[in-house]
């Protein structure tokens, strides 16, 4: 198997994209890469003919300093399975690099930003925005990827791209589910063997028949900190703290 091209600066990735073909994808992450993340390198893989994966621990979007700080940095494994899906590039800049002015300019979305997470996370959707938004410029991908465990997220950065008129098709891709049920997420490696069997009420709650007001009252009696259960845009959207993990999800409803 080919290894991924490890691409530590924007000088390098500038000439290399400068002499790609056609059809390129971009999957952007923030590492600790999972199954979840491995279905859009590999949906990736087969609609574009050079695929280009980002991995940047982006500091702007995190409002709690200790999730930042104990963010699970995994850079072997994450490079071993890049070689498993058949990236060609890695692009794994340092945050000096991608931030020149120091974050001084960053882009804002007014409205639906402030809902749901952003009502919650003051800030987080400015810097998801404003370093997609760089990574898109820098990647000039034809398409990006982005899961839909993170729907408000996808419906941001699909609006952004609009407003901007960015020339990369986003793609939103299914959130992937382990046997209980439970979205796939980087942070669950924090939850205890106890914690992760009890999360499963959750997925089941979120996807039940039950009024949003009853399904935040029965994880409230199962010990679940709720911060917001609501439906908007044809989705049931929840998010959820159980011990020290921030759990969010959405289903169609
Ligand atoms: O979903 C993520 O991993 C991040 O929010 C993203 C889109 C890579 C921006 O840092």
């Amino acid at each position: 198997m080919r290894q991924p091209k490890l691409i530590k600066t924007i000088s390098e990735w500038k000439s290399v994209r400068g002499a790609l073909p056609q059809s390129l994808g971009f999957v952007p992450t923030m590492g600790a890469l999972h199954e979840g993340h491995a279905s859009l390198l590999r949906k990736c893989k087969s609609e574009n003919s050079v695929s280009v994966l980002s991995i940047f621990v982006n500091p702007t979007q995190f409002n709690n300093p200790e999730d930042l700080s104990r963010y699970p940095a995994t850079m072997d494994a994450d490079l071993k399975l890049a070689t498993e899906c058949a990236i060609d590039y890695v692009l794994a800049p340092t945050a000096q690099e991608l931030y020149p002015d120091g974050y001084t300019f960053r882009v804002q979305e007014t409205q639906f930003s402030k809902t749901l997470c952003g009502a919650f996370r003051p800030g987080h959707f400015d810097g998801v925005l404003s370093v997609v938004l760089k990574l898109l410029n820098l990647v000039q991908a034809h398409r990006a990827y982005f899961g839909e465990k993170d729907y408000q997220q996808f419906l941001l950065i699909q609006k952004m791209a609009q407003a901007f008129f960015l020339p990369t098709e986003i793609i939103a891709c299914p959130t992937i589910r382990d046997d209980s049920g439970l979205a796939l997420s980087s942070r669950n490696r924090f939850l205890t063997p106890e914690e992760r069997a009890h999360a499963r009420h959750f997925p089941l709650l979120l996807a039940s028949e039950f009024s949003s007001v009853e399904v935040k009252a029965a994880l409230e009696k199962l010990g679940f900190k709720v911060e917001y259960i609501e439906e908007q845009n044809g989705r049931r959207f929840g998010a959820v703290q159980l011990g020290s993990v921030r759990l969010i999800d959405n289903v169609a409803y």
